[in-house]
C-alpha cells in the first residue's frame, strides 16, 4: 500500500499506521487503544490471524483490504456503528459501479456471496469507550476454493477491479465520519435499507448454540436492530447485532 497516496486522500485528522503483515488490525487496536488517539487507522497488506464475527477466521491474503479505525466516544454506539460502516462501504463501492447489498448487520454481499465483513469491537476506558471498527474486503484476494464454494467472493474472482485501494480506504473512512457526525439515526437507517438484502425474506435465525428457528425479517428499526416475526405464532421481536446470525433457507443467503 502506498501510504503517501493514502494520506493525500484522507482528512488530516486521521493518523495511519501501516503494517506489511500483522496478526489482526482489530487486535492491534484492542491492545493499543489507550496510547493512540481517536481516528487512528491501522491498515495491513496481510493478516495472519484475521478475525470475523463469532470467533470465526477472516481469510486475509495479500490483495485484500484490511483496516481498523479507532473511534473514542462517550456515547454508546455498538448498534449503530456496524450499520454506519456497512452504509459507508456500500456507498463507496457504488462509486466504482460495484453494487453490493448489505446483510444485516454488516456483511457486504455481491452476487449473493460475501465480499466483505465488518467487525466492531469496544473496549472500556475510564471516561470514554474505544470503538474499533474493522473492515475486510476481498478485492484482489485469491481465496481458498472451499471458501468460494461455501459463501465468499472476491472482486478479482469475478473479473472486477477497484482502481485504487488507497482511494477506496480513504473514501470509506471519510464516509464513516461524515455519516457519524452529520446524519441522524432515521436517515442512516433509511439509506441503509436501500441496500438491505434481508427485509421481507424468510430465513433462519441462529443462536450461539447453532439452534435454528424459522423467521421472517420484517424491518430494520430506527435504533439499528432487526425486527423479525416468528411465522408460527406471529410474535414480533427485535434482535441486536452480535446476538444472533441470520442464515438463508438453503445456505448463506
Ligand atoms: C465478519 O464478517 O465476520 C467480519 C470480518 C471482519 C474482518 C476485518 S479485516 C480487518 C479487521 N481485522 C480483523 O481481524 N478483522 C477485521
Amino acid at each position: 500500500m502506498n501510504i503517501k497516496h493514502l494520506n493525500e486522500n484522507l482528512n488530516t485528522k486521521y493518523k495511519v499506521l501501516h503494517f506489511d503483515t500483522i496478526d489482526s488490525t482489530n487486535t492491534y487496536l484492542k491492545e493499543n487503544h489507550r496510547k493512540l488517539p481517536s481516528n487512528s487507522i491501522v491498515v495491513a497488506d496481510m493478516q495472519t490471524l484475521g478475525r470475523g464475527k463469532n470467533n470465526s477466521q477472516w481469510f486475509s491474503p495479500s490483495g485484500g483490504l484490511y483496516f481498523s479505525l479507532l473511534l473514542k466516544s462517550s456515547s454508546p454506539n455498538n448498534t449503530i456503528l456496524p450499520i454506519i460502516t456497512g452504509l459507508a462501504v456500500a456507498n463507496s463501492l457504488k462509486k466504482y459501479s460495484i453494487n453490493c447489498l448489505l446483510k444485516w448487520p454488516n456483511d457486504i454481499i455481491l452476487e449473493n456471496k460475501k465480499l466483505g465483513g465488518i467487525l466492531v469491537e469496544s473496549k472500556l476506558s475510564n471516561e470514554y469507550e474505544s470503538y474499533i471498527v474493522g473492515v475486510g474486503l476481498n478485492l484482489n484476494s485469491i481465496l481458498p476454493s472451499y471458501a468460494i464454494k461455501d459463501k465468499f467472493v472476491s472482486l478479482s474472482g469475478i473479473g472486477r477491479k477497484i482502481p485504487s485501494k488507497e482511494v477506496l480506504l480513504s473514501d470509506i473512512v471519510n464516509q464513516i465520519s461524515y455519516i457519524y457526525e452529520n446524519m441522524n439515526y432515521s436517515d442512516i437507517i433509511s439509506d441503509y435499507k436501500n441496500y438491505s438484502i434481508l427485509i421481507g425474506k424468510t430465513a433462519y435465525i441462529v443462536n450461539y448454540e447453532s439452534d435454528k428457528t424459522l423467521i421472517k425479517v420484517v424491518d430494520i428499526n430506527s435504533d439499528g436492530s432487526l425486527k423479525i416475526e416468528y411465522p408460527d405464532s406471529n410474535i414480533i421481536k427485535n434482535i441486536y447485532s452480535g446476538e444472533f446470525s441470520i442464515r438463508g433457507l438453503e445456505g448463506y443467503i
